[in-house]
């Protein structure tokens, strides 16, 4: 079915009202219309290429673009170089126009983001969002209105800013089995790691850094946590397992309990702190109910070998391994208004080269529907630091302690401060379950004072 069929289909059931069909021959001269939802860091950007590169645009698409209308909350702030009789505070309205072709949403967050983007849908436009918040808790909705409405759901810039890693996974790599997406995809952190490891600071004095530089938001809690992490682990899970993954199913933890001592372990083993996002694709279960796929998002040591350990600063990368094409590396800027305009374009040229033809790009693939594994099922290494009396024994009973819970250990360093020792203990693969348990019962050995640390290690040391 064609965008005009569908689009004939829904004026006939009263979905949109009488507007001209973008692909027929009375139309090839038409404008496309777009209309922009939100006008910040994302949206102003926007609205300045869209203004100021209209020609190459209009070569590249085979029409025009005329900007509607930009849906603000501030409508008379002034905006440099755009026309103030553009901006409106009525979104709904805007999104409701029958002539509208195609909607850009850089509001960000929940609502009234997914109102407007349904309306938009349902009127048969297309649309472009950057909203990785919206998409992680209720892609669903939206992927079936857009199918309904046989139009176009677009999201490079949701995940990793200017990086191409939407369009890879849902266009270039579908052909191939992909086994694993391994993100640093919040540059937040990144830079807040990547300090903490160069300069030896805390994360409290980091962290204020880079809400200085403009990094971390006055509120961070949606990145240190890992909240915004694990929205991108969710799409891009989805997208490589063809499977829904929501932010719910995702494993979270931030990064406000890292200490410079943790960095420090990471350093003497020739590893760094990363906080990754995992997504995996288990083998064939033993019991026959199939493979399954784990999504995490958590502070890791990786080893400065990795590919991912050298980015820095607020850079995102996304190491993808897949069985035909082996290991790729996506890299760049994973935030800011002008990157993360860039993948917006992309989506707008391509959402409008598709409109000219009469043709809609990939939608949801969910046909797997493979079952997300618990934490507690997950399988890596981990590195322990332990508190404990330098008494005769104390290393056997430790070691005990492991090998009830089956976990089997690969390193132990052992270094004395007067009637006390830190023990630093390295695992081989274990499970997360086991792992805990064996946390807990190394607390009630007399002999520990403390578990000061525990760390996943990722990737092969
Ligand atoms: P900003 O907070 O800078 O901008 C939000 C814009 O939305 C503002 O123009 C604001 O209006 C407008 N707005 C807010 N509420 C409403 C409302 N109820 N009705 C109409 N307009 C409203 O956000 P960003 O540009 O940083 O982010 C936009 C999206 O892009 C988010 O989904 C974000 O996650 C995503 N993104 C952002 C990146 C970044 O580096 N900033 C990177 C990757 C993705 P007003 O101007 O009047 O305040
Ligand atoms: N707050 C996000 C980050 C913005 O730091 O990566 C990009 O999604």
């Amino acid at each position: 079915m064609t965008v005009t069929d569908a689009r004939n289909d829904a004026q006939a059931d009263g979905r949109a009202d009488a507007r001209p069909s973008p692909s027929s021959r009375d139309d090839a001269g038409r404008p496309l219309k777009v209309a922009l939802l939100g006008c910040g860091t994302v949206g102003s950007e926007v609205a300045r290429l869209v203004v100021e590169q209209a020609d190459d645009l209009r070569a590249r698409i085979g029409r025009p673009l005329e900007l509607v209308g930009i849906a603000v909350r501030r409508a008379h702030r002034e905006r440099p170089g755009l026309d103030p009789a553009l901006f409106t505070t009525d979104a709904q309205a805007l999104v409701s126009r029958p002539d509208v072709d195609l909607v850009i949403e850089v509001i960000g967050g929940i609502e009234p983001a997914r109102s407007l983007i349904l309306a938009a849908l349902a009127n048969g436009a297309s649309v472009v969002t950057a909203n990785k918040a919206l998409l992680a808790e209720d892609g669903a909705a939206l992927f079936s209105a857009a199918e309904r409405s046989q139009v176009d759901l677009y999201f490079e810039a949701a995940v990793a800013g200017a990086i191409p890693i939407i369009r890879p996974l849902r266009e270039s790599l579908v052909g191939d089995e992909i086994t694993a997406v391994t993100g640093i995809v919040n540059g937040t952190t990144n830079f807040i790691l990547d300090k903490m490891d160069t300069s030896g600071a805390g994360f409290a004095e980091t962290l204020a850094e880079a809400q200085e530089l403009g990094y971390a938001e006055a509120d961070p809690t949606a990145d240190v946590e890992g909240f915004d992490a694990a929205a991108k682990a969710a799409i891009l899970a989805s997208l490589a397992f063809h499977t829904r993954v929501t932010g719910a199913d995702v494993y979270r933890e931030g990064i406000a309990d890292v200490t410079s001592t943790d960095i420090a372990s990471a350093r003497e083993i020739g590893c760094v702190v990363k906080l990754v996002a995992l997504c995996q694709l288990s083998e064939e279960a033993a019991d026959g109910s199939g493979r399954s796929v784990s999504v995490r998002v958590h502070p890791a040591m990786i080893p400065r070998s990795h590919p991912l350990a050298g980015v820095g600063g607020a850079y995102n990368a996304v190491f993808v391994e897949s069985r035909s094409a082996g290991r790729l590396m996506f890299y760049g800027p994973g935030a800011g208004g002008s990157p993360t305009a860039s993948a917006v374009m992309g989506d707008l040229v391509t959402v409008a080269r598709n409109r000219v033809r009469g043709a809609v790009g990939p939608g949801e693939s969910t046909y797997a529907a493979r079952r997300v594994s618990p934490i507690g099922d997950v399988t890596t290494r981990y590195h322990l630091s332990l508190e404990v009396s330098d008494v005769a024994g104390v290393l056997a009973a430790v070691a005990q302690v492991f090998a009830e819970h089956g976990v089997s250990i690969q390193t132990v360093r052992q270094q004395g401060r007067g009637d006390e020792a830190q023990l630093v203990v390295v695992t081989h693969r274990a499970s997360d379950a086991a792992l805990s348990a064996t946390v807990e019962a190394l607390r009630d050995l007399a002999a520990v004072r403390d578990v000061t640390s525990v760390m996943r290690v990722e990737g092969d040391v």
